[in-house]
């Protein structure tokens, strides 16, 4: 049981609203440079440590997590990976990453290890984090002063603030403290979903597989080197409980293959869930004294394994800022941030589409088109110049 000692702060510099991987990490980075903040998170400790989510961790989201203390379990549990494998038609073809970008690698190290890192530091070393604290309302952006409302212990309170960061994911409050018309979306769904489940069963590959198939996309990942991460594309709507362990891994089976001597070791399913495909943007990150971060601006269908890493990405460059303004009183950092962090998300987004459009086989889709995905990937395998461009943007670059 967390218990935040004593009542629950009046105000704060910088109000954070969310306590997943950007709020937490900003909260860590801020922390380290000596400005005052409180994190108020709606969920339970626990809910929030059991999320299932991502799981690839670029070299600059590692390195920040090193920088802010919380690298050391990273360090000993986080795998490596150098490469990735893509199949089409029987076919596999590897990707390696440091040949093609000068020696950067991503990272295997499961988001919910990330969480539970930066909430134990945070716990043991502030500042204040509050769960089972939902955020209300967030009003006063275009003054010096917006106030932050939550409920706690079934109590309403405010929190004064001179900032407030919305780290509140897609669905979270904070973009309604922003007049209405003064933020543009920009969004695309795609015609299909995925089915992710976790297995007691060690990975097949040692990297991980994506599976272009008539059938639709596969993905071969991992938590641990005995515990596999796997995604089905399913349709839109799909009810995990409506598919048996059985008919999940022959189905596969059948979008893995290859020609040659390769075969899916099965295992018990722990967990399984559905999650939609879908990419937004939201522009600015930023109005008068509220700033969004992470989910809360922008989503990315996780093909690329860019969410967790384009969050990480937002906090840096958000910490940098706020330390700047605490140092030196100048505002150019936060003045900079939205278009500073969008030029990062935008190829993000892009290369996410990609990724995502070059894989799947969207329902009803033409045999036409679907010569154009083969024609890409054939495109990949012969030319180190197109599979250059998938590790720049799938191992990305400096973060911040
Ligand atoms: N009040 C307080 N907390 C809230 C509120 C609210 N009104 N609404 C949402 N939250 C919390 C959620 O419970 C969640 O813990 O905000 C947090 C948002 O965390 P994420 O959704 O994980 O978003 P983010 O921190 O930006 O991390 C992005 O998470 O969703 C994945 O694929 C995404 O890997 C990426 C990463
Ligand atoms: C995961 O391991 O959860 C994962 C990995 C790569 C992706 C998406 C999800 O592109």
């Amino acid at each position: 049981m967390t218990v935040t000692p004593g009542p629950p702060p009046a105000r704060t510099t910088v109000g954070i609203v969310g306590a997943g991987p950007a709020g937490l990490l900003l909260a860590r980075l801020l922390h380290l440079a000596g400005v005052d903040c409180v994190v108020l998170e709606s969920r339970s400790r626990g809910y929030v440590e059991r999320r299932q989510r991502a799981g690839i961790l670029e070299q600059g989201t590692v390195d920040a997590l090193r920088a802010a203390g919380a690298g050391e379990r990273l360090d000993r549990e986080g795998m490596p990976h150098d490469g990735v494998e893509l199949r089409w038609g029987g076919r596999r073809h590897r990707v390696d990453f440091p040949s093609l970008t000068g020696g950067r690698r991503v990272w295997v190290y499961a988001q919910t290890e990330v969480v539970k890192d930066l909430v134990a530091l945070q716990l043991n070393e502030g500042p204040p984090l509050l769960f089972d604290s939902p955020v209300s309302a967030v009003t006063g952006a275009g003054t010096g002063r917006p106030l932050v409302r939550y409920t706690r212990g079934g109590r309403e309170h405010t929190l004064a603030c001179d900032w407030v960061v919305g780290c509140d994911g897609f669905h979270g409050v904070t973009r309604r403290g922003v007049p209405d018309g003064a933020l543009s979306t920009f969004e695309r769904t795609y015609p299909y979903s995925w089915l992710g489940v976790l297995a007691d069963v060690a990975p097949s590959h040692h990297e991980l597989v994506y599976a272009h198939s008539p059938r639709g996309f596969a993905l071969l990942s991992m938590r641990s080197p005995a515990v596999s991460r796997l995604y089905l594309q399913v349709p839109d709507g799909t009810d995990p409980s409506a598919w048996t362990d059985g008919r999940i891994w022959d189905e596969l089976d059948a979008r893995l293959a290859v020609d040659g001597d390769w075969s899916l070791a099965r295992g018990p399913i722990t967990q399984r869930s559905v999650l939609p495909m879908r990419s937004v943007v939201t522009e600015p990150m930023r109005w008068g004294r509220v700033l969004l971060a992470g989910d809360a601006a922008h989503i990315v269908p996780p093909t690329g394994a860019k969410g967790l890493n384009l969050a990480a990405s937002d906090v840096v460059v958000l910490a940098r800022a706020f330390g700047q303004l605490a140092r030196t009183g100048s505002t150019a950092g936060l003045d900079a941030y939205s278009d500073t962090c969008l030029r990062r998300v935008w190829r993000a987004e892009h290369f996410s589409w990609f990724m995502t459009t070059t894989l799947h086989t969207a329902p009803g889709q033409s045999a036409f088109d679907t010569r154009l995905q083969l024609s890409q990937l054939e495109r990949i395998a012969a030319s180190p110049h197109a599979a250059a461009e998938l590790a720049e943007n799938y191992a990305g670059g400096p973060v911040g």
